[in-house]
């Protein structure tokens, strides 16, 4: 009985502890009103879409929305979503038309089994912010 006690503490302690460092906020977004500065995604790009579109990248990099999103200036915790100020937004931006461009010229009729295959962020990142690059001399 005691080691229950001892162990539901400790649970609650390392979830509050998640809790305290995951600056994932999805909670923020389930209030986030209309995007406000798309510049590659469709601007009438449902909220469902959105949300999978950043969740995805958050997999396929393997980091958090803090990564590409900066903070918010008021004081108030969280992250202001549609701010240009972290410049891995931009990056993140220019690599969404680079995986675009590829797939139109690469993979536009790439079938498998009668589905259509589209390389992602996760073909090149697999998990990693920065993928293997080749050194050339
Ligand atoms: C790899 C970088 C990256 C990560 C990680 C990322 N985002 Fe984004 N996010 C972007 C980019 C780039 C845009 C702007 C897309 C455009 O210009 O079309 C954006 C736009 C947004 C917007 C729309 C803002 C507006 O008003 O225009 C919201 C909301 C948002 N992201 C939420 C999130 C959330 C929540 C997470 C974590 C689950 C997240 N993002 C993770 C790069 C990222
Ligand atoms: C064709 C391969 C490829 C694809 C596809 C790709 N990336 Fe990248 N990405 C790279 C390479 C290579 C780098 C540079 C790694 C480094 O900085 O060492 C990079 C860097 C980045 C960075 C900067 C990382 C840092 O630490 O500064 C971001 C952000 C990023 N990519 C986002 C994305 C997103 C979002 C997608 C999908 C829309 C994507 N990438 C698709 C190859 C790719």
């Amino acid at each position: 009985m005691k080691n229950t006690i001892y162990l539901a503490a400790i649970c609650l302690f390392a979830w509050i502890s998640i809790q305290a460092t995951d600056n994932t906020d999805y909670g923020q977004l389930q209030d986030y009103p209309k995007p406000a500065n798309l510049k590659v995604l469709p601007k009438n790009i449902s909220h469902e879409e959105l949300e999978a579109t950043m969740k995805a990248f958050n997999q396929a990099l393997g980091v958090k929305c803090g990564f590409c999103h900066a903070p918010r200036k008021d004081g108030e915790k969280g992250l202001d979503f549609a701010s240009d100020a972290n410049p891995k937004k931009d990056v993140a931006r220019s690599m969404m038309k680079m995986t675009n461009k590829i797939n139109k010229k690469y993979f536009k009729d790439f079938k498998k089994d009668g589905v259509l295959l589209q390389i992602g962020c996760q073909t090149c990142h697999n998990g990693q912010a920065e993928p293997v690059m080749r050194k050339m001399h």
